[in-house]
């Protein structure tokens, strides 16, 4: 064990998630340092038999960090990231801060590990939604060539943070005691107006650029090409919040280079493709959930249709756990390549 470890946002949905993934797949840590705000300084976390005292983020708390997990808002990346490295360590980062700097590998290591090789101390892990719908088309695009993807997302509300799975819950109990909903977190904490989640689906992921689209859509348009390293891609997005604590799912279109492929033919590349379970059978009303999806590492994928006027269009629906394969999971997936 030779690698010292630190995660800022350790108190957060994902910085929570690393902790239990380092512990869960033996990471090779010889120390795991917990880093949040102030405010959580001094508070205990125990994860796999030990207990961790949580310490506030300072630029001298990366003294003798090799990795450093970035799960606290991008502010907080581009505030120390920076600092991490120039300590020593290389920095995962959770956020959008460095996803599409030049000089910043975003990867997801199923899709695209050979830009590991090119870091210069900072490497970006993809946002949720992106992650899983790379993952699932790479083996389409590797065979079959990718020309366009129209993607209609389903989130939960653990991508915005625990504060968000608080709100849920807390407008769940008033909707049901029949008393005023409070919304004070979603569409996003910096939003104008809030509405309620609970029981009701949210077009606006982040906040609007001039474009009309939101960043969440754009951060989707923008990482795929940049992770499939494809600037031709015609890419469109539409991100929706639902009430769902965990588990991101996706309707996603795309049209390939070929039109004589079946549906399964891309049902038997999924099949056998890393990290992607095939949950694809209509007779026995097998598809993915997100309700099923919570907890695993995978990114499941159903009801492949091709597309019934144009050729080389086909449909999929795309589930995954936003906090783990979105998430923590990609992020320590990329350290132990690294180590490797
Ligand atoms: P804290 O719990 O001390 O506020 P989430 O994504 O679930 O909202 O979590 C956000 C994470 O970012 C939490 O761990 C939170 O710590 C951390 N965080 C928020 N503000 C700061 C800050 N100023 N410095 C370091 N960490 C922060």
């Amino acid at each position: 064990k030779n690698v010292n470890v630190a995660i800022v946002g350790a108190t957060g949905a994902v910085g929570t998630k690393i902790l239990e993934k380092l512990v869960e797949r033996n990471f090779p840590a010889k120390s795991i340092k917990l880093l949040a705000s102030k405010r959580s300084a001094g508070n205990e976390i125990k994860a796999g038999g030990n207990t961790y005292i949580v310490q506030e983020t300072t630029p001298e708390a990366f003294e003798g960090i090799d990795i450093a997990f970035f799960s606290a808002g991008g502010s907080i990346s581009e505030m120390f990231a920076h600092e991490a490295v120039k300590r020593g360590a290389v920095v995962i980062d959770n956020t959008s801060a460095f996803r599409m700097d030049k000089n910043t590998p975003l990867v997801v290591p199923e899709v695209n590990p050979k830009e590991l090789t090119k870091h210069s101390g900072i490497i970006a892990n993809p946002n949720c939604s992106t992650i899983q719908m790379v993952a699932a088309l790479k083996p389409i695009k590797d065979q079959y060539g990718l020309n366009r993807i129209i993607v209609s997302t389903y989130q939960a509300v653990s991508g915005a943070g625990v504060e968000a799975i608080d709100e849920l819950s807390e407008q769940s109990k008033q909707f049901s005691d029949r008393s005023e909903i409070q919304a004070e977190v979603l569409p996003s904490a910096s939003a104008k107006r809030h509405y309620p989640i609970a029981f009701n689906a949210i077009p606006q992921i982040d906040s609007f650029d001039e474009s009309g689209y939101t960043l969440e859509e754009l951060k989707m348009i923008n990482e795929t090409k940049k992770i499939f390293n494809d600037y031709e891609m015609s890419v469109a997005a539409t991100c929706v919040r639902l009430p769902v604590v965990s588990g991101h799912s996706e309707s996603v279109y795309i049209e390939i280079d070929q039109d004589n492929v079946t549906t399964s033919e891309i049902q038997a590349l999924l099949e056998k493709a890393p990290g992607i379970v095939l949950q694809d059978d209509p007779t026995a009303q097998l598809y993915p959930m997100p309700l099923y999806a919570e907890g695993r590492d995978e990114v499941f994928v159903g009801r492949i249709r091709k597309d019934l006027n144009h050729p080389k269009g086909f449909h999929l629906w795309v589930v995954s756990d936003n906090l783990l394969k979105g998430a923590a999971l990609n992020s320590v997936q990329i350290a132990e390549e690294l180590i490797n």
